[in-house]
């Protein structure tokens, strides 16, 4: 006897999408069922060629159909809320890209939802769900390094400003925090064993705007591409503490005069260290010398369909289990707090208490 799939919606087909797509066909209980955006023909095309049988262009018709179980939102950061609201409200589970949405506020209507309803909401944390990430969970789950008291990341672009939404900061939020940024506080508070907040401090500038007139060099685009949209910041850094003593320190831009791309995620405990980017390394001392150790693994640094991938599989086992996500709403909820906490000291120029 076959066992029924989970019925799959992908809300919001930009660049993103096809990550999601091509994850969900490559997960054996699921079935790519209905997809839906506004922009219509970009729905059929992709209806097309993922070969999906139902096309939408209003989420809310998508929503009403009692044969979907589960959505991926992969839409602008202003309608995650919205959207994650009513899809669980319809009786969806849903798997929200990232960041959760734009404000506190949001975040406590999605969490409510959640607890009301009872289904599943997955945050797109999909740095946590990369092999090598889940590695070093493991060795820091079995204290490999100690007390983790201070961790560090980078995620800088030279030249990297999606532009058209991203850069509305109505739409998306903010800049290169809330975007890029998102990714490397996770990945790094999800390792130190999401210690409580307690206070932020943190500076946002705006220099160089987005650079458009660059020549030679390309990047990530939001499918609408328009650069003469830009209100958000260029590059922010911040200093979070939390209750137990640990801090992490951040720097990241969408533009900035730096030689290269750089992306870093470091730990530092008692007993050890760990970098995760930009290359997978554990540091810790033996017999009065310090070894750095180099894990034999397939990738040295992210692999970004495979982490995609192992997000999707583990969304739909969710579902169909009813067990918790390891990127619950509530993460999603502490996440907007550091975030709104960062850009709410850089526009006041003080430390913001949680
Ligand atoms: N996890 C990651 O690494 C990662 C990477 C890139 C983007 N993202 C996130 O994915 C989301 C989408 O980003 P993107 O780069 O694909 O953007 P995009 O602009 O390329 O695509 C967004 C799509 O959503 C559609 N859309 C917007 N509002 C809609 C609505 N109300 N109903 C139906 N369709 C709607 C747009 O028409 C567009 O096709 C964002 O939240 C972004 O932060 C995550």
């Amino acid at each position: 006897m076959s066992v029924k799939k989970t019925k799959i919606g992908i809300i919001g087909l930009g660049s993103i999408s096809d990550l999601h797509l091509q994850g969900y066909q490559k997960v054996e209980e699921a079935e790519l069922y209905a997809i839906c955006d506004m922009n219509q023909t970009r729905a059929e095309n992709k209806a097309q060629q993922y070969g999906i049988p139902h096309v939408y262009t209003d989420y809310k018709e998508m929503l009403a159909n009692p044969e979907l179980d589960a959505v991926s939102i992969c839409t602008w950061n202003n309608t995650h809320a919205e959207i994650s609201i009513a899809a669980l409200r319809a009786g969806k589970h849903v798997l929200v890209e990232k960041p959760l949405c734009r404000t506190v506020e949001e975040a406590l209507l999605i969490q409510e939802a959640v607890r009301e309803t009872g289904k599943t909401l997955q945050v797109g944390f999909v740095r946590r769900y990369d092999a090598n990430a889940q590695l070093v969970k493991r060795f820091i789950n079995n204290g490999e390094l100690g007390e983790v008291y201070y961790a560090k990341a980078s995620c800088i672009r030279r030249l990297g400003n999606p532009g058209g939404w991203f850069a509305d900061p109505e739409r998306s939020g903010g800049g290169p925090l809330i975007d890029i940024g998102v990714h490397v506080i996770d990945l790094c508070w999800y390792m130190m064993g999401r210690p409580k907040p307690v206070s932020v401090s943190g500076n946002t500038y705006k220099k160089l705007g987005n650079r458009a007139h660059i020549r030679n060099l390309s990047f990530y685009k939001a499918a609408d591409y328009d650069p003469t949209v830009n209100g958000v910041e260029d590059m922010a850094n911040a200093l979070i503490r939390f209750e137990n003593g640990a801090s992490l320190l951040v720097d990241v831009s969408f533009t900035l005069h730096a030689k290269k791309d750089e992306i870093s995620v470091k730990l530092y405990g008692d007993k050890g260290g760990v970098e995760l980017e930009p290359e997978l390394t554990f540091v810790t001392e033996k017999h009065d010398t310090i070894l750095n150790i180099t894990p034999q693994t397939d990738n040295k640094s992210l692999n970004v369909h495979e982490a995609f991938y192992h997000e999707i599989s583990h969304f739909v086992s969710c579902c169909r289990s009813g067990a918790e996500p390891i990127s619950p709403v509530e993460d999603g909820l502490e996440m907007m707090k550091m975030l709104c906490g960062i850009y709410e000291s850089a526009a006041k120029g003080i430390e913001i208490q949680l």
